[in-house]
């Protein structure tokens, strides 16, 4: 399999080669994704370290070279003149760049909100036949970072679209608080527009910024030179995302309300939103697949499940371990059932092949059970035999009986030959 990712979850589980293209150049390091990342970091030190090393020298040289010239004798410029040479013939190392490719992303409220952010009241809403979502009730506050979850298709983003007018509901109602001022990321990127330009993207929404304002802000989204004049309809998933990350830092809205806004990101970007949504002062209502950015971020949990919101106080690792008792009692119509499904789905999905191994498995040790049992039996019964031809051969009846004696320790022998053989199967059974 060849799998393009950014989730580190997935990586970690799944490939055993890692190719990194950076720069131009392509560069294969063997295990997972954690291995990748230490490694990389071992070379990339290494990397920093020998080119500013060189950097010194070269520098050094230089200054030899122009305190030489500066004598102005014959010899000394001649010096001067063969060290230059030198200097021309080292093979210049790269400047490692990783430095410069991370983003500069910082989210500040202009203004802060009321206390009360957003109050959803007995929200329904259904697609023709389809309900998705029935007499939700929940109030996000200030400073709150709520993230909303379930699987795909239960109306996560539909509930998003709502709040941002975009959709109407079937029934309900949503309040805004007092001041507030809503910074949307979605999904579908349906806040670009396809044909203009980066430049313009960002030039008609802020017309008070000036040209090298917009230059700026781009650049610190990693746009430079004459990427700011691609249309938006070219760019990838991931720059698609960084322009819109681009435009919610220049909202200075005080709610962000973000669909899935890890999607597509690179794995520095992530760990950068990350950081700014923490250090973030507003109130952020976001929707996310991702495990490890949601453990990160959230301070509360809203599960969308059986056409209710389940709340989970806490982040994604709390939600694992109330999950199945919480879903029992207030999404009953999912419940129990639901749970054990996804798991049984769980258990499915990852492979008959999987299943199989399982049973064969199980097979194996009962055989190996009743292997034991078997082996066992038979020492004993061998074992009893012995202490019984023991027993007899203390019997004056058979002890001055030649024949007998003869017979009985023949059978002692044999016995105990099995015994040594059936005492090895025992071990290895065990
Ligand atoms: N305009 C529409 N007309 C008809 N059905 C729609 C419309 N918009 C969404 N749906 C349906 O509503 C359901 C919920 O859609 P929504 O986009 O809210 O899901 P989601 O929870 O955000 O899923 P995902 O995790 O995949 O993003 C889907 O089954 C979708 O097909
Ligand atoms: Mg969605």
């Amino acid at each position: 399999m060849i799998i393009v990712a950014h989730d580190r979850y997935f990586l970690n589980k799944v490939v055993t080669k890692v190719v990194e293209l950076d720069n131009g150049h392509a560069t294969v390091f063997l295990g997972n994704y954690s291995d990748y990342a230490a490694k990389k970091a071992m070379l990339r030190n290494a990397q920093l370290k020998a080119w500013m090393n060189q950097q010194q020298e070269i520098k050094h040289q230089e200054q030899v070279i122009a305190r030489l010239k500066s004598f102005n004798r014959e010899k000394s410029i001649k010096r001067a003149e063969s060290r230059e040479k030198m200097l021309d013939k080292i093979d210049r190392l790269e400047k490692p760049t990783e430095l410069n490719s991370e983003i500069h992303l910082q989210l500040h409220p202009r203004v802060e909100s009321g206390e009360d952010v957003l109050k959803v009241e007995h929200l329904s809403k259904a697609f023709d036949s389809q309900q998705l979502f029935s007499d939700l009730n929940f109030s996000v506050k200030r400073g709150e970072k709520v993230a909303i979850i379930g699987n795909n298709g239960t109306g996560k983003t539909t509930i998003l679209k709502i709040i941002n007018s975009v959709i109407e509901a079937d029934a309900g109602s949503f309040t805004l608080g007092s001041k507030v001022h809503i910074g949307y990321y979605d999904q579908e990127h349906h806040v670009l527009h396809m044909e203009k330009t980066l430049f313009e993207e960002i030039a008609d929404d802020y017309p008070t910024l000036t040209n090298t304002e917009i230059r700026n802000t781009l650049a610190a989204f990693l746009f430079t030179g004459d990427d700011v004049f691609k249309q938006i309809k070219d760019l990838s998933g991931g720059e698609r995302g960084r322009v819109s990350l681009a435009k919610l830092m220049l909202s200075e809205a005080n709610f962000l309300i973000l669909d899935e806004p890890t999607n597509h990101l690179d794995i520095v970007s992530k760990e950068i939103l990350e950081h700014a949504l923490n250090q973030y002062t507003g109130t952020v209502l976001y929707v996310s697949h991702d495990r490890y950015f949601i453990n990160q971020t959230a301070s509360r949990i809203l599960d969308l499940t059986g056409n209710t919101l389940v709340n989970y106080i806490g982040n994604y690792d709390y939600y694992l371990e109330k999950r199945e008792e919480l879903t029992r009692i207030y999404a009953p119509e999912t419940s129990v059932s639901s749970v054990e499904q996804s798991t049984t789905a769980a258990i499915a999905s990852s492979g008959k092949d999987e299943w199989q191994k399982r049973k064969e498995e199980q097979a194996r040790e009962r055989k190996r059970q009743n292997d034991l049992k078997k082996t066992e039996d038979q020492i004993q019964k061998l074992e009893a035999r012995n202490q019984e031809i023991d027993d007899q051969m203390c019997l004056e009846s058979v002890y001055t009986d030649v024949a007998k004696c003869m017979e009985l320790n023949k059978e002692k022998t044999e016995n105990a030959n099995k015994l040594e053989a059936l005492y090895e199967v025992w071990e290895s059974l065990m």
